[in-house]
């Protein structure tokens, strides 16, 4: 039986019950495929400050980088939201990224018809939006030194630097062709070539690139052009790349589309690959939600998708990875609705809806 190592970090707020569902799905699934998971749990992000006193203790990331894939759920929360504070949760999530060098952050939003009624936008503009919004996730604004605050003969100021060599725009722009030869073949690459320096570079390299994808077409965008568009004509949308912050701004905005932060999925790829895939790390976008955490009625959807990605992505099982993903667009089309989607079913009757179907379709043709 083929045996694949996934570090389990629940983490925070609603990320245990969130998490729990995907790995008895991922189980569900490895029965009914033949695999097994071997679930190294790991502490991360507030419950490792109060264990520990680090967002991301050493022993969490050894576990994740001799893991085949990581299974994220959320870090943060009120109780440790002190900004003066030594330790906080997202730092774990920051130092992650950079430890790992997982660069690329897979972000896909797509306008199911059945949820027509839980998106902002009219069904006319979203029907048949499919974004893939691919993020740089090691550098910018997140990374860039030197950053903090200074005091300079009685005046005080605070500096971000937003800092990316040739080098790592060229990485997650050739993954971005990559991913649209695979899909519609049409990227936009946003920036703020106008105002940034850092943007006319990446404008440059994206050129350069295009060059090696002739099967692509390539748009340059400036991101607050983008930010109107994408709710305005979101089916005009395919491949999106761009670099940390705008990603990190544009993909929770594109949650309109989809109609739920709670179905958004995210996949984020390393630069060490296996024969299996590469070494990622699996996320629901939605955070902690601290608010609902404990009561049983979180949306699993975003999480179960996000392991399905693992499953494509960083285990090599594709078949499972069909699987999990049917099951997950059979719960939006006629399963239970938690309240993000504007219904008042719980997070279980949610599992309890995947796991009746997963693997149900072998049963049938053995
Ligand atoms: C995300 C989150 C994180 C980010 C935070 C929690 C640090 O918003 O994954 O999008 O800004 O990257
Ligand atoms: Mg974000």
């Amino acid at each position: 039986m083929r045996t694949h190592s996934v570090a389990y970090l629940p983490g925070d707020g609603i990320g245990p019950e969130v998490c729990d569902v995907a790995r008895r799905c991922v189980n569900a699934a490895g029965a009914a495929f033949g695999f097994n998971v071997r679930w190294d749990e790991q502490s991360v992000g507030g419950r490792a400050i109060d264990e520990s006193g680090r967002a991301l203790p050493p022993a969490t990331l050894e576990a994740c980088r001799s893991a085949d894939a990581i299974l994220l759920g959320a870090v943060g929360g009120p109780r440790w939201d002190d900004p003066t504070a030594a330790a906080r949760p997202e730092d774990a999530l920051l130092a992650l990224r950079s430890e790992l060098e997982l660069f690329a952050n897979l972000r896909p939003v797509t306008a199911h018809p059945a949820l027509a009624a839980a998106s902002p936008l009219r069904p006319e503009v979203r029907d048949g939006a499919d974004i893939l919004i691919l993020r740089e996730l090691t550098g910018g604004l997140y990374f860039g030194r030197p950053q903090g605050r200074e005091e300079h003969d009685g005046v005080e100021s605070v500096v971000d630097t937003l800092r990316y060599t040739r080098a790592e725009i060229e990485r997650i722009v050739e993954l971005a062709f990559e991913l649209a030869e695979g899909r519609r073949g049409h990227l936009t690459s946003v920036d703020k070539a106008n105002v940034l320096a850092s943007s006319r570079l990446w404008r440059e390299v994206v050129n350069e690139v295009a060059a090696r994808h002739a099967s692509v077409t390539v748009e340059h965008a400036l991101v607050d052009s983008t930010a109107y568009l994408i709710l305005t004509q979101p089916t005009h949308y395919d491949v999106i790349v761009t670099e940390n912050l705008f990603g990190d701004i544009l993909s929770d905005e594109a949650a309109a589309i989809a109609g739920s932060l709670g179905l958004m999925a995210s996949a984020s790829l390393g630069t060490r690959t296996t024969a299996k895939g590469r070494l990622g790390m699996y996320e629901p976008v939605h955070g902690s939600a601290p608010g609902i955490a404990g009561k049983g009625v979180a949306n699993p959807l975003a999480t179960v998708a996000s392991a399905a990605m693992m499953l494509r992505l960083s285990l090599g099982e594709a078949d499972a990875a069909d699987d999990l993903e049917s099951a997950v667009t059979a719960a939006i089309e006629d399963g239970p609705r938690t309240a993000d989607l504007g219904g008042s079913d719980g997070t279980e009757a949610v599992a309890g809806f995947l796991l009746a179907r997963i693997g149900a379709g072998l049963e049938v043709t053995a």
